[in-house]
This record gives structure tokens, sequence and C-alpha cells, in this order.
């Protein structure tokens, strides 16, 4: 049967880099035999524009129908000034919520080809392989109360609460174990137990599960701590778990080790397999509508997809080859050339990528 994805552009650059992403889908139907129902539905800034809600009804339900659900990016000035319950970034976190989606998966992987287009020296960078377990539908970003009030004073207070259950702490450590065991068998638990109670729970559960996984080694991290060997010796690394916002936080300093924030995907997913697949940039409005930028973390969110979603891991494994095959021509996105040089756009890196799996095709016919 046929196989249903979402695909949901979003804002910005988000319609620029899908539009690449269903190259490849098509191609894997029509070359690799995939039998795939592509739909589409409008999120964030530019589904506000259309219905007035960030989110609406039938992107949900959508979704919820869907085998999986590709999403390209949401947010920009244009829906800065909204109140914040129709915001773009709105829509994405409550479908995050809605699709229970608490375990977000980042891998930062840095490219042999791409070594030298980090900020660290190449030697710290190169070979690096970190996944990056960030929880996703919980802690600040959710708590409640949230909000701004104004107090006896007449001054304005904002307030943000940051609350995790140990069920829900249990759950995401659980996911990190386990991604760990079929890794370097080394996990890394962020937090701030220092400071924050709620990250004390956090460390107490991690340690107790940890028991159960004696053939992976835990260790901990205060946030602030990891955020300095993330740049200073990030090879130590294997994988990380950690709550939402520090996730949040962490992902972009790791995905700059890489060479580009453009070349990181992420899968999202449920307890019931559902997921959700993303490129970990933003919107960029800077670049947006120009062509310019690199859609090789939306392909790459793809993959993930394939091996996550659509139980297809060898077609995953194909999609990163096509990328690696791309990268050895020396097909680089703006994002990933030094001034004056010269890069491709955003549909000629696409078609690369296409025409490298369709080469692939015959290797394994
Ligand atoms: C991310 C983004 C989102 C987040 C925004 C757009 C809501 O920064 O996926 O990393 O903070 O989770
Ligand atoms: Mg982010």
């Amino acid at each position: 049967m046929a196989k249903t994805i979402l695909c949901l552009p979003g804002d910005g650059i988000g319609p620029e880099v899908t539009a690449e992403a269903i190259k490849l889908l098509e191609c894997l139907g029509d070359d690799f035999g995939l039998s795939l129902r592509i739909e589409s539905g409008s999120i964030g800034g530019s589904a506000y524009d259309q219905h007035g809600v960030p989110l609406p009804d039938g992107t949900l339900d959508a979704a919820h129908a869907a085998d999986a659900v590709l999403l390209g990016a949401v947010g920009g000035p244009k829906w800065e000034a909204l109140p914040y319950e129709v915001r773009p970034e709105r829509g994405l976190l409550a479908l995050r919520s809605e699709l229970k989606l608490f375990a977000n998966l980042r891998p930062a992987v840095t490219y042999p080809q791409l070594a030298d287009a980090s900020s660290l020296k190449t030697e710290l960078v190169s070979g690096l392989d970190i996944m990056i377990v960030r929880e996703l539908t919980g802690g600040i970003y959710f708590g409640q109360p949230r909000g701004v009030r104004t107090v006896d004073t007449g001054e304005r207070e904002g307030f943000n609460t940051l609350v995790y259950r140990e069920s829900e702490i249990e759950r995401i450590v659980r996911v990190a174990f386990d991604v760990a065991r079929k890794r370097d068998r080394r996990l890394c638990s962020v937090d701030k137990a220092n400071v924050l109670e709620a990250t004390e729970l956090w460390r107490e559960v991690a340690t107790s599960i940890g028991n159960e996984y004696s053939d992976v080694a835990l260790s901990h991290l205060y946030v602030d701590n990891a955020a300095m060997q993330l740049v200073r010796r990030p090879k130590q690394f294997d994988v990380i778990v950690t709550t939402n916002m520090f996730g949040d936080i962490i992902s972009d300093v790791a995905a700059m080790l890489t060479g580009s924030i453009g070349m990181l995907p992420s899968a999202s997913l449920a307890a019931d397999g559902k997921g959700m697949y993303e490129p970990i940039h933003g919107s960029a409005p800077d670049i947006a509508g120009k062509g310019v930028a690199n859609p090789v973390a939306t392909l790459l969110s793809v993959a993930m997809m394939l091996r996550y979603s659509l139980n297809e891991a060898r077609l995953a494994t194909l999609v990163e080859t096509a990328v690696e095959r791309v990268l050895n021509d020396g097909l680089r996105t703006a994002d990933l050339v030094p001034e004056g040089g010269h890069p491709v756009g955003t549909s000629q890196m696409g078609d690369a990528v296409v025409a490298a799996l369709r080469d692939l095709s015959g290797d394994i016919s």
C-alpha cells in the first residue's frame, strides 16, 4: 500500500528546500519502486496569512493520517509582531505536541569533504559524528504557567515554567540509551542540575535508568560546560541527551562544527512510530526566495524518514551516498563556499543529488 507523506513547506526558504525533497521522493517512486502518495498542507506564517491560524485543523488532521510528515521551516519578520498564540512557531510547537513527537534526533556529522568549511580547525571536527537526542514536547517550551503580566509596581514581568515529570525524562533517556547501543555506547546527559531542580531530577532519573544499560557508559555535564566542550573537543561525544531548550541551543552549536547548519537533518518521533522530519535550520528570511539555500539538510531528512518511518534503511543509505557523491564532485551551496567562490543554487544542488541517486539505482537492480 502506498505510504502517505504530508509535506508542509512553511515559510522563508521552507518551500524552496522542500521542493527539492519532493523531487527526491518522486525519484524514489519512479526509479526505486517506492509507493508514495505526497500531500501538502500549510503551517506557520503562510498558514496564518491564509487561515488566520499557524496550524489549521486540516493540516493537523492530515498529519495524523499521514505515515510521515516532512516540514520545511516556519517563521519570519513579517509575523514577529503577532500575538504569541498565532505566531508561526506556535504552529510547529502545537504540531509536535499534538503528534506526541517527544524524541528529536539531531545527528551532527562532519562530512570529510566539508571539514574545512567548519569554523573550527579541521583536525577538531574531521570524523565528527554526534547524535543529539532532544526532548521535544515538554520542558520550558510547554510548561504552565507562562505569559507576561503586570505586577504591582506597574512593571511588566515575563514568566515561563521549566517542568519535567519523571515519566517524560525516563522515556527520552531510554530512547537515547537505545540509540547509544547502536553506536559507540557512550551517552552524555546534559542538564543544569546545580541550579535547576527540574534538571536535578533529570540527572537522578537518567542515572537510575542507566543502571539498566550497563553496556552504555553514562556521563553527565552541566549545559554551560557541554557548550564549551562542544567547541573545545567535540569528538569526545557520541550521544547527547538533553531537555527541549538545551537541545535547541546545543544543536545549533553542533551544527556549526559540521560546516553549515544547512547540512543538518532531524527526526521527531512518537512512541507509536509516527515521525516528522525537518532540517534543523530555520526559515532564513534573509535568503528566502533567492534560490540559494542549501537543500541538503532537507534531503538528509528524507533519508531519516526512510530509515525511521518507512522501514527503508537501504534507500536511506543510498540517499546519503548520493549526497556524498555530489559533495565529492565539488558542488557547494553558498553557505559552504568562502567569499569569492562559485556556489550552486538550491535546485542545482537538489537536481545533482537526485541524478546521483538515479545513477545508484543501476547499482542495485
Ligand atoms: C528548532 C527551532 C524551533 C525550536 C523554533 C522554530 C520553534 O529553533 O527546531 O530548533 O525552537 O524548537
Ligand atoms: Mg533551533
